[in-house]
């Protein structure tokens, strides 16, 4: 088959950057990212590029090349997926807030509308590819939608999951440690191997049977997130101990069995997939009554929740066990530079905390709006939206202002302007003694001490 016209359904951080990539580096293919979401199209289709719905570095430059050209956002889905070869199904798997499962499961109904919409729609034969992170059989289910129409068409069901990073989604799909397409199939399989070996090399192209692809992306995240809650649970014991998390992190990632990456000791991991993929693997795990298994995983996501709790009852605790009243400056808010997602963000956890404890709030961001902000703890449903604005009372647009007659900063993200901010002014303008907590390890302690302040950092 071959492949002229691709259609993504859901117009997310994946959808968004994998297309235009995608379209990008195969001018002669034209590629339609559809979405329910009428906002978010019209933001992709924004003139003015800074109003693009994600922000990361170097999309907007791709989207510019392509868009009006190959590269289509449009709400019109039925069309699109009548005209493609090739859909994407790239929506969100959320955890499931309801039913069976609740607090574990992925929720797989945006999913399964897809599927449904496809198998309405479609009157030519297609190539269904899961970009979507589902539960391991999840392509049996899709399967069985798409081949129960009694329309004559013929589906090839792929798992082709995405493992780009929020912040580095572009350099990641520009230069991708593998492309991973379960099928079963060869023709559908090689037909989607066609489409990235305009710019991926075929030896980084790895071709599964289906549940393995599907299962590998779970793993995948599982092993990384697990990463970041060893060295955690680490940073507790250094703190007591007198070890240094940096130097420990610094002398196991030089065992080339181990390596370097993934080893920053920090306020806890955040994100959209790390918890909610962990969880889903956890309750699958249950499903089959591997308890040992499930209890193994779902202690990565305990030892991150923890992380979260300590770092903000350590503020609390050195600001003389109360922060009633007191003013907190937040710096960050994103769950990591260089993105505008503030899903999962430890952020919002550590700020509800301290909201609990009765502490005036004032975050800011380089790239998260007030309104986001608010909508963030509002979610979490433990105050009213009154009670969330009134704590949460100037996400200001200013670092210094946001810090001024602060007792205490906390820096939630690694955003690297924060480096070099005027720590004199800001250390000027403070309540003494002025407390920095760092949950990321950005500033220089010995510098920090020098201008005068507590600074408190993570495993040290
Ligand atoms: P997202 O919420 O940013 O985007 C999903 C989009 O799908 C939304 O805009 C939504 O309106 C749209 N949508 C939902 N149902 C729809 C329907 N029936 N028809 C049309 N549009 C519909 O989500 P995301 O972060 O892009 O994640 C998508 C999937 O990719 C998830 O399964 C996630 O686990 C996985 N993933 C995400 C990342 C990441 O970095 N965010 C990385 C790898 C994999
Ligand atoms: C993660 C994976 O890295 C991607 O491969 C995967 O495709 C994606 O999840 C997904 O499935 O959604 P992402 O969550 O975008 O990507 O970002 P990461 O760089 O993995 O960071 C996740 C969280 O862990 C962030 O809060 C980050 O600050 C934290 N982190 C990361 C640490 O605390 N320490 C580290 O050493 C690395």
């Amino acid at each position: 088959m071959k492949i002229n016209n691709i259609c993504c359904i859901g117009a997310g951080y994946v959808g968004g950057p994998t297309m235009a990539v995608i379209a990008k580096k195969n001018p002669n293919i034209k590629v339609t990212i559809v979405d329910i979401n009428e906002l978010r199209i019209a933001a992709w289709n924004d003139n003015d590029l800074s109003k693009l719905p994600i922000y990361e570095p170097g999309l907007a430059e791709i989207v510019k090349d392509t868009r009006n050209k190959n590269l289509f956002f449009s709400t019109e889905i039925n069309k699109a997926i009548q005209e493609s070869e090739m859909i994407f199904i790239s929506v969100n798997t959320p955890t499931k807030t309801y039913g069976k499962g609740k607090g574990m499961a992925a929720d797989l109904k945006y999913v399964e509308l897809c599927a449904r919409n496809i198998a309405e729609i479609a009157t030519t034969n297609k190539i269904v590819v899961e970009k979507s992170t589902l539960p391991v059989r999840t392509a049996g289910a899709i399967k069985s939608i798409l081949h129960n129409t009694g329309n004559d068409v013929n589906f090839d069901i792929l798992s082709n999951p995405e493992f780009l990073a929020e912040g580095t989604a572009i350099e990641d799909l520009l230069n991708p440690d593998r492309v991973l397409i379960g099928g079963d199939s060869e023709k559908a399989i090689n037909c989607l191997a066609g489409i990235y070996s305009s710019w991926v090399p075929q030896n980084k192209i790895l071709k599964t049977n289906v549940w393995s692809s599907e299962l590998s992306k779970l793993t995948a995240n599982a092993f990384l997130a697990q990463r970041i809650s060893s060295i955690n649970a680490m940073s507790e014991l250094c703190e007591l101990t007198g070890a240094n998390i940096e130097e420990v992190s610094k002398a196991i990632g030089m065992d080339s069995r181990i390596g370097a990456k993934f080893l920053k000791s920090s306020v806890g991991f955040g994100g959209s997939c790390f918890q909610k993929d962990i969880l889903n693997l956890v309750y699958i795990a249950r499903s089959y009554n591997l308890n040992e298994v499930a209890d193994y995983w779902e202690q990565v996501i305990i030892m991150n929740n923890h992380q979260k709790r300590r770092f903000s009852d350590r503020l609390i605790k050195t600001l003389y066990n109360t922060v009633s009243g007191k003013k907190i400056g937040m710096l960050g808010w994103a769950f990591k530079k260089d993105t505008n997602d503030t899903r999962e963000s430890a952020a919002i956890y550590v700020a509800d905390h301290l909201l609990n404890e009765q502490a005036m709030i004032s975050v800011y961001d380089p790239k998260v709006s007030c309104s986001k902000m608010q909508s963030d703890l509002n979610y979490l449903g433990n105050r009213t939206e009154e009670e969330n604005h009134k704590g949460l009372t100037t996400c200001v647009d200013s670092p210094y202002e946001a810090l001024n007659d602060a007792h205490a900063v906390a820096i939630m993200t690694e955003w690297d302007e924060f480096k070099s901010y005027d720590w004199k002014k800001i250390y000027k303008n403070m309540k003494k003694p002025a407390f920095i907590f760092d949950g990321r390890n950005l500033l220089d302690k010995s510098e920090m001490n020098k201008i005068g302040f507590e600074y408190y950092s993570i495993g040290k």
